[in-house]
Order: structure tokens, then C-alpha cells, then sequence
């Protein structure tokens, strides 16, 4: 059983709501009152950090100003560092455990568990019809996450913001806003009435936030009511040293990193912002039970897609996950597997090449169900499941090059071997807690197209992006009865179609140049 900050018994007593904090929430929490922090002095905290082997965190206190001073104390007292301690030997206990575990069972998902609309439109017809039906209901809510920080990308915006070079310069957040506006129309046509709404639930970072809602109110949140699009923040945990010591970002501030899209299940409890409810609180409100969960770097995701929705609704699941065939052994997905009898996603980074390279008997990978970060949830799992088991969820270890403060020297230092190690949940860890999980899988070429590197490196970078998003609008076109000229790269709005859906009529028409359609 392994410890999880939740377990830290930091319980902000200010309003709205007693609630437990993850680590750095106190920081978050500007609402908790000045001296309700700071009415026990500093001697207590001291005496904590110093039991726990700690104390160094406060080498240059004294050089701080009165505000740093504060701000520093603040942070310091949302952490427990004897239960921090705690929970980094479990954690490096764990991927020990995992780097030599020879006796985990590790096998394929069940059959049974599987649904592959791959290639059978009559099939994605049925489960299209009730996740439709679901929509239509204002049952479905969506939620990106968006916490991440793009490191492999290279850009300093978000993800979301990136512009992949369609014709319409569309950055990424904007494809994703406007295929929920159409969802939205084609739920209210299929349900016969106005004002149908799914609800856009974005998790941000302490790096994203601020920057992601800046982009959406700069563009209007890209005509979505911005009342339905609703921004939350996931926490974040203390970086820690090879030697096991919390790590200073500054002279008076603890290094910190996300704590990887794991951090979800806390952040759907936390206020939105101060005063206003939780994310938990927004889906009761309006009657969602449903959620679609996706990484934002996908270009293709089928943002609340219907058919998905369906498979889980009609499997009568709590949990779901979208997958497409891997065939690349080295390819950096996750795959959906079984082990020691538990459903779990072994995670590109921690598979062993016995298992990733592994065949059947047919040649295929036998570990081949490769996670595309698309999740189906029930509220009521979130709600009422997730808290059981949520502290048993092991934390991953990343080792990392953090610039830290150099103890020795006092000068901030940016290394070039790793230093030090951030902790993660990951988002499917819930996964093995599930007595069911539906995997439904689909067709890559139409769902997934990640955007991971940079421009000019070898795969999921923009330029992949942008040919295979182009090359599924060439296809839906193309079956729709249009000709597309070869070197014309049309993209049609999501406004104009969600799926490859109403396009009747470009039937006979040629297009033989480059541009955006926004209307038909
Ligand atoms: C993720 C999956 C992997 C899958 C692959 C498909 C996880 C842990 N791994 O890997 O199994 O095959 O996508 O593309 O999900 N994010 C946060 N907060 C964080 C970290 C990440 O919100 O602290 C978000 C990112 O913004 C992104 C998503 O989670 O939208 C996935 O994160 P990313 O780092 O891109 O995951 P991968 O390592 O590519």
C-alpha cells in the first residue's frame, strides 16, 4: 500500500469547504487566512523539517526578505515532510519492485473487455445512436487534460496553443472548442430541441494555467459560452535530490513539478478558484454522467465522441479507454494489458522489451492495444469510487535534471545529468482498481495523431499533425463523391463537419487549391 500526499492530514479549515489539501494547495489557497498559517510561529515548522532530515530547506532564511519570508513559510507548512519522506521511499520502493518484478503476470486485456469498431459502420451506427442519445440528454461532459508542460515540444506556451500550419492556422484548443460547438448542434438535431450543452472541463497546471485561460479569453473562447468551459488546476509535489532532499527551486522556494495527469482525481474535489465549487460539484449541478477524457496534443481526438460514449454506456462500465493497433515495438504509447489479474496500461517508459517486442502466434504484437489518453468515466466513479481507493495508487518516479539551488554555493545551477526525481500519477493508475474497463478500439489513421516533438524530428511532431488531420479531410471528401487535386490540402472546419458527417454537398465538385472551408 503506498502513501499519497492525500493522506497528509492538512485540512484547510477555511471556507467554502473543509477539504484535504494536497501538498501545495495552502500556496494555492489564498482564501485561508494569514494567521490562521502563521499563529503557531516558526519554531514548530523548523522543528518539523529538522525531524525529518529536512532542515536544510531553511539554509538562507535569513538573507530572505520579510515577503519571500512569508511567501517561503506559506509554502513550507503546505508540505508535511515526514509524510513526504514517507511517501518518496514508497514510490522508489515501488519502481524498484517494478524494474525487477519477474513474477508479475503480465498478459493481454481479456477479449471480452474489447470492442473494435474498426472498419464496421454498422456497428459504430448502433453505439453512435446512445452515446447520441447521452449527449442529447446533457448527460456528457468533456475533459481535457491540459496540465502538461510540452517539454519534448520545445514550446513555451501550452500545447493547446500550437499552431500546427492548417491553411486556417488553427491552433490546437480552437479544432478541439469547435468540434464541441458541433457536437453540440448535431446532439440538439438529433434530440429535436435547443441548447443542448457539453461542458468543456479543462485541467491546467500552475505553468499552464494562467497562460490557457489568457489564450481563450483572447479569442473568445472560440464562440463557446464561457460559462460551460470551466478551468481547474491540478497540484503539484517538491522535487527531490538523489540524496532524498527536497530541492530548492530559489533561496526561498521549494522546487516543484505537476503531479502528473493522476493529479485529476484531487483536482476534480478543489475549488475552481476560491469561493466557487469543485469540478465534482459542476457535474452534479448539471446532471452530467458521463465524461470524456483526452490529451490535449491530438489533432484527431473525437472530442465527447459519441460512438465512444456508446461502447461504455452500453458495456454499463464506470471506466473506458479508446485504443488503436500498435505494430512499433519502440513506439512511445502505453499499452492496455492485464497484470497480476488487475486491468492496468503498462506505460511506454516502464515496459520491459520482453513484453513490448513480444509476438502471437499470428506475428502481431501481442501487447498491441496502445493507449491513445482517451478515458471514459461515470461521474458516480469519480464521485464515490475513486476516494476508497485513491490512496493506494502508487506514484511513478521520473528522474529528471532540475535546476536547484547548489547548497555548497548558494547559486542556482541547471545540471546535466539527473539530479533528482519528480513524482507522477498517472491517469489510468485507477485502472486496476476497476472490476471492468471497456477498450474500445479504433482506427489510427482516423483518431490519432499525437503532437509529442518538435518540428523535423522523426514522428509526432507538427508536420505529422498536419498531414494526417489534412489526410482525413482529403478522405472524408473524397467518399463524400468530391475530387481533391493532388498538392490541395483542403481542411474543412469542425464547424462543417465533427466526423465526415453532412458533407453532401461537395458531391461532383473539384478542389484544386490549398484553403479552409468554414461553411458549405
Ligand atoms: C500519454 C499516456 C500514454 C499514451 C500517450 C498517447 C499517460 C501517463 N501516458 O503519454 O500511455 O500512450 O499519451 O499519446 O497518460 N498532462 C497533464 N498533467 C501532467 C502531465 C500531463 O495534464 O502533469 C496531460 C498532457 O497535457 C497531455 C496528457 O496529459 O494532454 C498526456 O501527457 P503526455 O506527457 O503527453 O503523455 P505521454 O508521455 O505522451
Amino acid at each position: 500500500m503506498y502513501l499519497s500526499l492525500l493522506d497528509i492530514p492538512n485540512v484547510c479549515l477555511s471556507p467554502p469547504t473543509p477539504r484535504l489539501c494536497t501538498c501545495e494547495d495552502y500556496t494555492r489557497q489564498s482564501h485561508i487566512p494569514y494567521n490562521h498559517l502563521f499563529m503557531s510561529g516558526l519554531e514548530d515548522l523548523r522543528a518539523k523539517y529538522e525531524a525529518a532530515g529536512q532542515s536544510h530547506v531553511f539554509t538562507y532564511w535569513d538573507q530572505l526578505s520579510a515577503d519571500e519570508k512569508a511567501a517561503f513559510e506559506r509554502q513550507l507548512r503546505g508540505i508535511d515532510p515526514a509524510r513526504l519522506n514517507a511517501m518518496v521511499k514508497q514510490a522508489l520502493d515501488a519502481d524498484e519492485a517494478a524494474r525487477h518484478e519477474q513474477n508479475a503476470k503480465v498478459e493481454p486485456p481479456p477479449t471480452e473487455s474489447q470492442v473494435s469498431t474498426v472498419g464496421d459502420e454498422a456497428k459504430s451506427n448502433y453505439y453512435y445512436e446512445i452515446g447520441m442519445k447521452a449527449i442529447a440528454a446533457g448527460q456528457v461532459g468533456v475533459l481535457l487534460l491540459a496540465g502538461g508542460q510540452g517539454t519534448r515540444l520545445g514550446s513555451s506556451a501550452p500545447k493547446g496553443c500550437y499552431n500546427i500550419q492548417l491553411p486556417s492556422g488553427k491552433s490546437l484548443f480552437q479544432i478541439q472548442a469547435e468540434r464541441i460547438a458541433k457536437l453540440q448542434e448535431l446532439a440538439a438535431n438529433y434530440g429535436r430541441k435547443a441548447g443542448v450543452v457539453v461542458p468543456w472541463y479543462i485541467m491546467t497546471s500552475g505553468p499552464t494555467r494562467e497562460p490557457t485561460e489568457s489564450f481563450f479569453r483572447e479569442h473568445g473562447f472560440f464562440g463557446l459560452d464561457p460559462a460551460n468551459v470551466v478551468f481547474f488546476e491540478q497540484g503539484t509535489l517538491p522535487c527531490i535530490s538523489n540524496e532524498g532532499k527536497i530541492m530548492l527551486d530559489e533561496r526561498g522556494k521549494v522546487a516543484t513539478a505537476p503531479d502528473g495527469n493522476g493529479g485529476l482525481y484531487a483536482a476534480l474535489r478543489v475549488p475552481v478558484r476560491d469561493g466557487e465549487p469543485s469540478v465534482l460539484d459542476d457535474l452534479q449541478r448539471r446532471g452530467i454522467k458521463y465524461l470524456h477524457a483526452y490529451g490535449v496534443d491530438n489533432c484527431l481526438v473525437k472530442v465527447g465522441d459519441p460512438v465512444f460514449m456508446g461502447v461504455c454506456v452500453d458495456k454499463n462500465v464506470a471506466t473506458g479507454v479508446k485504443v488503436v493497433k500498435k505494430t512499433d515495438p519502440a513506439e512511445s504509447v502505453g499499452v492496455v494489458a492485464r497484470k497480476n489479474g488487475a486491468f492496468s496500461v503498462v506505460e511506454y517508459s516502464e515496459i520491459p522489451p520482453s513484453l513490448s517486442e513480444a509476438r502471437d502466434s499470428n506475428g502481431e504484437l501481442l501487447f498491441r492495444a496502445a493507449n491513445i489518453a482517451n478515458h471514459f468515466y461515470t461521474t458516480d466513479f469519480l464521485m464515490k469510487d475513486v476516494p476508497a481507493f485513491e490512496s493506494k495508487m502508487a506514484y511513478h518516479i521520473a528522474r529528471k535534471k532540475i535546476p536547484s539551488i547548489d547548497l555548497s554555493s548558494g547559486e542556482r545551477v541547471k545540471p546535466s545529468t539527473p539530479n533528482g526525481i519528480k513524482m507522477e500519477l498517472f491517469i489510468f493508475d485507477v485502472f486496476p482498481f476497476c472490476a471492468d474497463l471497456a477498450i474500445h478500439e479504433v482506427e489510427r489513421k482516423e483518431e490519432f495523431s499525437p503532437l509529442k516533438n518538435a518540428s523535423g524530428t522523426a514522428s509526432d511532431n507538427p508536420e505529422t499533425s498536419r498531414r494526417d488531420l489534412l489526410a482525413q479531410q482529403r478522405r472524408w471528401l473524397e467518399k463524400a463523391g468530391a475530387t481533391v487535386a493532388n498538392g490541395a490540402d483542403v481542411e474543412l472546419s469542425p464547424k462543417v463537419t465533427y466526423g465526415g458527417e453532412g458533407l453532401q454537398n461537395v458531391a461532383g465538385r473539384t478542389f484544386d487549391q490549398t484553403k479552409n472551408i468554414e461553411s458549405l
